[in-house]
């Protein structure tokens, strides 16, 4: 097509995202139920906006930073491995980015050469799926085991593993199914990593909201996969940061100014501000996380209930983790999911995401998020529960 002479094959092939599309559809539903946005709704605790508001006041943040960081904002983000990730590190193997997605894709460009194979377990976030492409890498998607609540596929990464594989990219706790991937999964997948010589990027956004007891494990802190692994975190969904833009990433001291190439093209460096405001945000108070993390337990619980009550249209994996869902429509019209969430958008008046958005294995589900008041997610049941009826 003639339009797609003017941009790159990378790019011309990338879909619009589903995400943003249901967002501008929602917008012209008047009082629209909202379970559509994977963004905090809580604002940013006032102790990080202070931290922020300091260093401008002291004329901190008016020039860039380290390309990597601020030395202070790593030195904090080692500590905070350490105690929470069981990850020993040192501040030359971080790099402070703009958010997780900057890290992510930096080390995706750092990683990977045209035509190189990356094993995505899915239905998976489908920045990730892009972030693959845009480096004119190959996703090689396999299906996760849905009846196991979405657990990996041991054997089906084995063998979709080529020649041409380069990486392995996950994310745990799991954007969209909430699936919290076990210590045991992590280990039996670095044992491959390590025997196949690959790399593995993992994403950890929402590694603080995690229930029933289960544990986040950062497979960085399996000492032998030191050199194999990129781990990338974010501020954005911990302390309610989404707008902030920033995030970090830790890998092994030799690749960290390699990836730095890759960061350096698309930011220079985090935005200076923002790094003053998760300085605050580490040393200050974390009562707001277990706050948040409270928030998220009772409207999963909720959520869990409300569709409990509407089992003839929906099956689900309980989440345990993060603050999304992702619920398998029963009906045959949810065969094809973005026709079923837009009709439940024009016609019921609440907002989903469909499945497709995730990877082909996410057709005939739809994602719900529950970062939102309790009273939002009765709304939109209440409402699905007539619509159904
Ligand atoms: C799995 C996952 N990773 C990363 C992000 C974005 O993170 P950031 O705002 O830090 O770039 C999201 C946002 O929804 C997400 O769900």
């Amino acid at each position: 097509m003639k339009e797609h002479r003017r941009v790159s094959n990378r790019v011309a092939q990338i879909q619009k995202s589903a995400i943003h599309e249901m967002t501008r559809l929602s917008k012209e539903v008047e009082d629209v139920a909202f379970l559509s946005w994977a963004k905090p709704t809580a604002d940013t605790p006032d102790h990080i906006k202070e931290g922020a508001i300091s260093a401008i006041k002291n004329g901190l943040v008016g020039g860039y930073s380290e390309n990597a960081g601020l030395p202070e904002l790593r030195q904090e983000i080692v500590q905070k491995l350490k105690r929470d990730n069981h990850v020993e590190a040192n501040p030359s193997q971080i790099l402070v980015t703009v958010g997780a997605i900057e890290g992510l894709a930096a080390a995706v460009m750092a990683l990977i050469d045209p035509g190189d194979e990356v094993i995505l377990p899915s239905p998976t976030y489908s920045t990730h799926i892009r972030q693959v492409v845009i480096a004119s890498g190959k996703p090689v998607l396999v299906p996760s085991i849905e009846e196991e609540g979405f657990a990996l596929d041991m054997e089906g990464i084995r063998s979709a593993i080529t020649a041409k594989t380069r990486a392995i990219m996950y994310c745990s706790p799991n954007n969209p199914t909430g699936t919290v991937l076990s210590e045991e999964q992590l280990r039996e997948l670095a044992q491959v990593a390590l025997e196949k010589n690959l790399m593995v990027i993992t994403d950890e956004a929402y590694e603080y909201f995690i229930f029933d007891g289960r544990k986040h494990f950062s497979i960085a802190s399996i000492p032998e996969m030191r050199k194999n692994v990129v781990s990338c975190y974010t501020f954005t969904k911990t302390y309610a940061m989404t707008g902030w833009r920033i995030g970090y990433l830790h890998a092994d001291e030799e690749l960290i100014p390699q990836i730095t190439k890759a960061h350096i093209p698309f930011a220079i460096c985090a935005p200076v501000v923002s790094q003053y405001a998760a300085l605050a945000a580490l040393k200050g108070p974390q009562d707001c996380v277990t706050a948040f993390r409270d928030h998220y337990f009772s409207a999963r619980n909720l959520m869990c209930e409300r569709l409990d009550r509407l089992e003839a249209i929906f099956e689900y994996q309980k989440p345990r983790g993060s603050y999304l869902m992702f619920p398998r429509i029963l009906m045959k019209e949810g065969q094809d999911s973005t026709t079923f969430c837009k009709k439940l958008l024009s016609e019921g008046k609440v907002s989903t995401t469909p499945g497709i958005a995730f990877g082909p294995t996410g057709q005939g589900h739809l994602r719900l998020s529950f970062c939102v008041p309790n009273e939002e997610i009765n709304k939109a049941f209440d409402r699905m529960e007539a619509y159904f009826k």
